[in-house]
């Protein structure tokens, strides 16, 4: 009887620890599913823009940063954009993104030209192909405003 009793102890026991490792195997199972789930659904969906529906307005610190340098490569959602100074405080917007193979182009301050180091393709200011491999100029973004005032920036075909 001592035998049965000590038995049906260790079952309750057993039992209670076999519960214990069931939730933790459970929960387990959750947390690998939830770090392998989330990040599958992460990618597949697509990133939201930021900035609003294709424009940004540039803040006090990219307008003051824009006046010193000259230039300023910011994003507008997926694109990245080259925001160069036109005369006192006008502003001009083109696609930071060479037409070429996609690498981001860089402006030449001493040179009055854009120029792409991958494979030295060379712009003007208004985006047209000087030289170099690049298929199609850069394109245009609209500028509302100026450096004296603010400055918003809009992605080509009229998103606004
Ligand atoms: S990627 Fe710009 S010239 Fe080739």
């Amino acid at each position: 009887m001592a035998e049965l009793k000590g038995t049906a102890e260790q079952n309750g026991e057993g039992l209670s620890r076999r519960k214990w490792i069931d939730v933790l195997l459970g929960s387990s199972a959750l947390a690998w599913l939830a770090a392998v789930v989330f990040p599958v659904l992460k990618y597949l969906t697509p990133p939201v823009e930021e900035g609003g529906a294709g424009k940004a307005t540039l803040t006090d610190a990219q307008r003051d940063e824009l006046k010193s340098k000259g230039f300023l490569i910011l994003r507008i959602g997926t694109d990245r954009v080259l925001a160069i100074k036109d005369g006192d405080v006008k502003v001009k917007a083109l696609s930071a993104k060479c037409t070429h193979e996609g690498c981001t182009v860089q402006f030449q301050a001493a040179e009055g030209l854009i120029w792409c180091a991958c494979h030295n393709g060379k712009f003007n200011l208004d985006g047209r192909v000087l030289s170099g491999p690049p298929p199609r100029p850069l394109a245009a973004f609209a500028v509302a405003g100026d450096l004296a005032s603010s400055v918003t920036i809009s992605k080509p075909g009229g998103a606004a």
